[in-house]
């Protein structure tokens, strides 16, 4: 199979798990406990139908959106993802630039291995920072700062992942950073030399936004212990508040599921919101975003910018979550297995494709800009 077969998630992620070892691949594909909500995030645009227009003059096709100040070209944006290098060699360099060539917005993960400076001064297209909330005051302040200092225009604190998820898949393979690979993890990276040969003749492994502040080498750290033992249980909406303020420009919370939160989210100086489950990674049985999208925006989408991340495979899905009034929506394995399978080519092709199905269903909807999807659009079940 090669990247000219890839034409949708499924052909991209079979690539993926050829090319990746298994406990790489697993720990993009799995998610908590039983993996409910990981296929309820996909299934929940199964039970919504779109409702076309014809007939209305649809040459010119305009797909661009504007979302906490950023304007896209098209609405769906790279969300900021983990650990990049280990899917390809080229990491997040190969995401950025893809989404660069499209004219979207990227996220820079803080557990990224390029550094955001690095990726900041390589392109144009907005840059979204992920971060955490650690129990160490003055590291959040450092690192807002250094997010100041290099440009990035949208801050992202993640605040769903409180304490680590539940992934069953990881410890059966043993998959943390550093290795503590299982028997089993071990066999399946040696039955996959090519990636362990590119690995390992490309430039080390780093965390850059990190490595300043917290040891992750050397075997002290590992994914899940930077979670239980950096972060900070205690957070609540007055530590957030504070870093709001303090940032003064487009703040962003992800995993924001409850009518309350989002009002919260709103009160606090928040100008955006990320519906979003993690990829069904932390809390197993939470509602699919796509499902609770209506609620959010009926109650706070005229005070804030609302957004959705979950399950997105297609241009459809893309369609169904802008008619019920998501402002973009964001993409997660749908360009990870592509960065495994080929790196920047990958990305660009799924991007491409996913352009390519937005401009299709959007003259098949009848409709040439995103203004004109609404709710009358759409069916459910
Ligand atoms: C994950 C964290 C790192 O989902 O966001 O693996």
């Amino acid at each position: 199979m090669r990247l000219s077969d890839c034409h949708n998630f499924h052909d991209f992620r079979k690539l993926a798990r050829q090319r990746l070892p298994g406990p790489i691949f697993n720990y993009i594909d799995g998610a908590a406990d039983d993996e409910t909500t990981l296929r309820q995030n996909t299934a929940s645009f199964e039970r919504c139908d779109l409702v076309p227009n014809v007939l209305r003059g649809v040459q010119a096709i305009d797909m661009s959106v504007t979302v906490m100040g950023q304007r896209l070209a098209m609405p769906v944006y790279c969300s900021p993802t983990a650990l990049q290098r280990l899917f390809h060699h080229t990491g997040e360099r190969a995401v950025a630039a893809a989404a660069a060539k499209y004219g979207t917005m990227f996220g820079v993960s803080s557990l990224g291995t390029v550094s955001l400076e690095e990726l900041r001064k390589a392109h144009d297209t907005p840059q979204v920072y992920q971060f955490y909330f650690h129990r160490d005051r003055g590291l959040n302040r450092a690192m807002m700062q250094r997010a100041k200092d290099a440009g990035v225009n949208v801050m992202m604190l993640t605040v769903d992942s409180i304490t680590g998820g539940n992934r069953e898949r990881d410890l059966r393979t043993g998959f943390s950073i550093p290795f503590r690979l299982t028997l089993g993890g071990m066999a399946q990276f040696a039955i996959k030399p090519m990636w362990g040969i590119n690995y390992l003749t490309h430039e080390g492994f780093k965390l850059p936004q990190l490595d300043e502040h917290v040891d992750m080498s050397g075997g002290a750290m590992s994914i899940g212990r930077y979670f239980t033992e950096m972060l900070d249980p205690s957070m609540t909406w007055d530590d957030v508040a504070e870093m709001v303020k303090l940032w003064n420009g487009q703040f962003c919370l992800k995993g924001i599921m409850s009518v309350a939160d989002a009002k919260r989210a709103v009160e606090i100086g928040c100008t955006g919101i990320i519906l979003s489950n993690h990829g069904g990674r932390q809390l197993d049985g939470s509602r699919a975003a796509f499902d609770q999208l209506a609620e959010i925006v009926d109650a706070v989408g005229d005070r804030i910018d609302v957004i959705m991340d979950g399950g997105i495979q297609r241009g459809t899905h893309v369609l169904k979550a802008l008619s019920l009034g998501a402002k973009a929506v964001g993409v997660g394995r749908f360009y990870l297995y592509p960065l495994a399978a080929a790196g920047q080519p990958g990305v660009e092709r799924a991007l491409g494709l996913m352009r390519t199905e937005i401009e299709r269903d959007m003259k098949l909807m009848g409709c040439t800009s995103i203004d004109q999807l609404s709710r009358e659009n759409l069916r459910f079940r």
